[in-house]
């Protein structure tokens, strides 16, 4: 939620924030601004809208300096305006913010600071505290490294920020907590960003700021404080991440890229982890943790979105795999609910991002608790990942498409290999069902690749129901949290109302809705449900609904019911939701394009949430 780029070096910084800004655009992205010094003083420029608006406005005055800070947003506190676009000035001009996070004592603030004669232009919380640290610099006479330290003591809430000053017109300072914020280091030059996307074309070498940290960026170097003014030896780290890999290459969404490189992400999330010659499953980061997985009374699956249709397919293959309690809760309600924990549970927090803020917060309570907390995210180095005390990386590779595809196979490919790991382990899979897990599971990437040659029929499909206006997903067992999925992807990115239900529970109220006019979505592999999806195919069709059904390659009897037919490859039915979300992964895409959507970047939407 908000992207935060910020340059200091040699480079001219205008293109390079703007470069920056477009590649944190999927953070949020319905305004954007930038502030540089130019002959001797700070300017801001924003504008409502994408950073090519801000781009196209803030070119023609030429920038040419070369410390800089720009933000991307997705509006908490006020509408997507200019006004409200970041930066923020401090009342005097001589100090620019930008945020990204919520204040959450912003009102009383605000009051106190208006009872001085603050006065503020925009509807943010973020104003208030750039005049916060202002009215403390003046007040007590503190450099402003020390009036931020004592502001972000008393401001509750979450925060990555920095700030550009005047005084100091040659550094940066930068703090964070719970909203993430990366410090590239070059040759003579830093770069500070949400995260390494921007970075990686200039430097390997990053330090990821840690929560109550305060950043001084200037020519002496990096200088790290806590809140109570301990100084901390910054950890340099090199990260991996290849500049192909955040580019869309040749194809026309980031979308549809990572839906084509599902084949490749799903290899890479079980690379290294099957021993070819035992058989053997190795997850690395739950080394010496696996013992409380084993142990467990029960597993509790945390996530939000896609994350949680994930643990929902888990919870399916953890009881049948590792015969032990599943229970999936969406992070936003489990936080909230005084959940019973036990020191003997184990949570896994799911999450692309790692930095959703519902999930952070739901570790820390499991965690107060006395649960072990293993975590599966795709982002390296991120605050799930830190917060957790074991894990296993997704590897998908960054997914910026707003839509989660190739996480959520990711997903499920790692916490398929976690339920086997633990069944084989705690001996509750017979060994001809391992094999056949083991063989579905090498056959998986092709069998995507499989899929992904349909997509010219699926498109077919797509146009037909173009201009539906809504649609149900049923399936049973592990299909229905892909039916939950698909009716997810298709909603947020096309904006066409659609539901995802078990097929059983149609009867019980949701069958109101079949006519003529309802295209209804079932998952129909040939599996140890089939006859009863079959009866719920009927149901449908004597209700005149529109049936597009996902079968199982060479099904003779579904194809002569329903009205469109998409075949998948057989597969272990433990392993088929992998496949069987594919096709409605691209059918939601094409809807989407058809309809005129902005596909990456749907309205309302930011790729990662870290506000409540
Ligand atoms: O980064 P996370 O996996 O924690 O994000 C959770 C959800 O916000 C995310 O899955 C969201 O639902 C996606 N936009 C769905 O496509």
């Amino acid at each position: 939620m908000c992207g935060i780029i910020a340059y200091l070096g040699d480079r001219p910084s205008f293109p390079l924030i703007i470069k920056g800004l477009k590649r944190l655009e999927y953070r949020g992205y319905d305004s954007s601004g930038v502030a540089v010094f130019e002959n001797g003083s700070l300017n801001i420029f924003k504008k409502k809208g994408k950073v090519a608006d801000l781009e196209a406005e803030a070119s023609a005055a030429g920038l040419t300096a070369t410390i800089g800070i720009g933000h991307t947003r997705w509006a908490t506190h006020g509408e997507p305006n200019d006004v409200n676009a970041h930066p923020h000035f401090s009342s005097d001009r001589r100090m620019a913010l930008i945020h990204n996070g919520i204040i959450e004592n912003y009102a009383a603030i605000k009051q106190r600071l208006e009872k001085k004669g603050h006065v503020f232009l925009s509807d943010t919380d973020s104003e208030v505290l750039i005049h916060f640290i202002e009215d403390i610099r003046k007040e007590t006479g503190q450099p402003l490294e020390e009036a931020v330290r004592i502001a972000l003591r008393e401001v509750v809430g979450a925060y990555a920020i920095v700030i550009l000053s005047q005084d100091a017109p040659d550094q940066l300072i930068a703090a964070r907590k719970g909203s993430p914020l990366v410090i590239g280091i070059g040759d003579g030059e830093y770069f500070l960003a949400s995260d390494a996307t921007p970075i990686v074309e200039y430097t390997k070498n990053v330090v990821y700021l840690d929560d109550y940290e305060i950043a001084v960026v200037n020519a002496h170097g990096l200088k790290i404080v806590n809140l109570d003014n301990t100084e901390k030896l910054p950890y340099v780290q090199t990260i991996e991440l290849e500049l192909e890999a955040i580019e869309k290459g040749g194809y026309p969404h980031f979308m549809l890229k990572e839906i084509f490189e599902q084949p490749r992400s799903v290899a890479d999330s079980m690379r290294g982890r099957i021993q070819p010659a035992t058989g053997m499953l190795q997850l690395g980061g739950l080394t010496g943790h696996f013992d409380k997985l084993v142990e467990a009374r029960r597993i509790i699956l945390v996530g939000c979105g896609t994350s949680w249709h994930a643990g929902l397919v888990a919870e399916y293959l953890f009881e049948e795999l590792a015969r032990v309690n599943v229970e999936v809760e969406y992070a936003s309600e489990f936080r909230y609910r005084n959940p019973v924990i036990h020191h003997d549970d184990v949570v896994i927090a799911i999450s692309q991002s790692g930095e959703t803020a519902d999930t952070l917060a739901a570790i820390e309570l499991a965690k107060e608790r006395g649960a072990t907390i293993f975590g599966v995210c795709n982002a390296v180095g991120s605050s799930i990942a830190r917060a957790t005390h074991a894990g296993a990386y997704t590897h998908a590779g960054p997914e910026i498409g707003v839509a989660s595809t190739k996480a959520f196979t990711s997903q499920v490919t790692v916490l398929t290999l976690m339920a086997i790991a633990l069944g084989r382990h705690k001996g509750t899979i017979r060994d001809e069902v391992f094999t056949g897990l083991l063989e579905g599971l090498a056959a998986l990437p092709g069998q995507i690749g499989q899929v992904l040659e349909n997509a010219g029929k699926i498109k077919e499909i797509a146009y037909i129901f173009t201009y539906a206006r809504n649609f149900i997903y049923l399936g049973r067992g592990l299909h229905f949290p892909v039916a939950l999925e698909g009716a997810l992807k298709l909603k947020e990115i096309s904006y066409i109302h659609a539901e995802g239900y078990p097929a059983a529970e149609m009867k019980h109220g949701p069958i109101a809705l079949i006519d003529e006019d309802m295209p209804v979505i079932f998952i129909a592999t040939r599996d140890s449900s089939y006859e009863k999806i079959v009866s719920n195919i009927q149901e449908v069709k004597a209700r005149k609904g529109r049936v597009i059904a996902i079968v199982t390659e060479g099904d003779e009897l579904i194809p002569k019911m329903v009205d469109f037919v998409i075949e998948i490859p057989e597969s272990h039915e433990m392993i088929s939701p992998l496949l069987s979300v594919i096709p409605l992964q691209l059918l939601s895409y094409y809807i989407a394009v058809m309809r005129g959507r902005d596909v990456d970047q749907p309205r309302n939407l930011a790729k990662s949430v870290t506000v409540e």
